[in-house]
């Protein structure tokens, strides 16, 4: 009786293993998404607006705490804001040049758009397309005096002081969260590489735009590390030969500055840049940016003006269309 029964537990021992390892392995097998996992714009989101695919790489804190429970990512150290101010004009093409720039803007993790229209009110197209656009933004106006619009006077100063002045406010009482401000006109070209580089900006950073000033390019010249100079075309006398694309200043800077602004009074064509730049930093203290600014990384595009020669006046199409 005890030989019958050793022998069945040794018929069924090893069975009994095999049935223990295989639960073993299959608790310990990682269980597949049960959906797949895009990465979500969390505006967008949030807006109940359409879900937009975000940046792949690089941390995003919406979207890491989307992913929280699963994946427990090692702590990050908060990414300065970047607040990009962009003065726009209503233009036939102006639809085109804001979609360009929301499709950059929407790869870099952590930016603020500033969109400040030159209207005497917000327009419908630009509120319809930033409430779509999938991007943290204001919307912001105000009208560039008749007396200023003309050819050879700057543009967009009054624009961007309306910028510069909701940032001073938003910022007003808290002290001020890591961020960087830069000028983005809405017509260039900016590479993604170019927000990673201001994004380390201590005070003011430079780096070279391309296709400006009557040539390829103009740069800063560095020596040591340090600005020494500027390659360019077009009045090299300026203090800082640098056009609008060329720089970013940080959020501390501008909040400690509280009186710098774009100036209308006494600013000639093309001083803008310096006179602004002239009130908040020296060429000493500039940081050099884009491998000691041998590098393009935006480029001061113009877009053609379009011919409408054959729009017509009375046949108008039967619906009416956004362009
Ligand atoms: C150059 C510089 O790159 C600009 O930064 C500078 O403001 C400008 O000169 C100037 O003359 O003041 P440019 O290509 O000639 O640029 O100027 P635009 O691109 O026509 O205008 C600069 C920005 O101001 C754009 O974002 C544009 O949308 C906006 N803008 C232009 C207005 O808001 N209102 C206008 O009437 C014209
Ligand atoms: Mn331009």
């Amino acid at each position: 009786m005890k030989s019958v029964l050793f022998s069945r537990f040794f018929i069924l021992l090893p069975w009994i293993l095999i049935v223990i390892i295989m639960l073993d392995v299959d608790t310990r097998r990682p269980s597949p998404p049960l959906t797949p996992r895009p990465y979500f714009s969390p505006y967008a989101a949030a807006r109940g607006g359409p879900r937009l695919p975000l940046r792949r790489a690089g941390p995003v804190r919406g979207v890491e705490k989307l992913n929280e429970s699963r994946q427990q990512p090692p702590p990050q150290p908060q990414l300065p804001t970047i607040y990009a101010i962009t003065p726009t004009y209503s233009r036939p093409v102006q639809k085109a040049e804001l979609t360009r720039l929301a499709n950059t803007f929407r790869q870099v993790a952590q930016l603020h758009w500033i969109l400040v229209e030159d209207a005497a009110a917000r327009s419908e197209l630009v509120s319809r397309f930033l409430a779509r656009a999938g991007l943290p933004s204001t919307h912001l106006h105000v009208p560039t005096p008749r007396r200023y619009k003309r050819p050879g006077l700057p543009r967009a100063t009054e624009q961007r002081n309306a910028g510069l002045a909701w940032l001073r406010q938003r910022h007003q009482h808290q002290r001020a969260q890591p961020g960087v401000l830069f000028f983005a006109d809405d017509d260039n070209t900016y590479s993604l590489e170019l927000f990673q580089e201001m994004r380390t900006t201590r005070k003011v950073s430079v780096w070279p735009v391309g296709l400006v000033g009557g040539r390829r390019y103009e740069r800063p010249l560095v020596e040591n590390g340090k600005v020494v100079g500027w390659y360019t075309g077009w009045r090299a006398d300026r203090p800082f030969a640098i056009d609008m694309a060329g720089f970013a200043v940080s959020l501390q800077v501008i909040l400690s500055n509280p009186k710098a602004v774009f100036k209308r009074r006494g600013s000639q064509p093309g001083m803008q840049e310096s006179d602004f730049l002239k009130q908040i930093t020296t060429v000493e203290e500039l940081e050099p940016k884009a491998n000691n600014c041998t590098k393009v990384l935006v480029w001061h595009t113009r877009t053609e003006k379009v011919n409408l020669a054959n729009e017509p006046k009375y046949h108008l199409d039967t619906v009416k269309i956004e362009v």
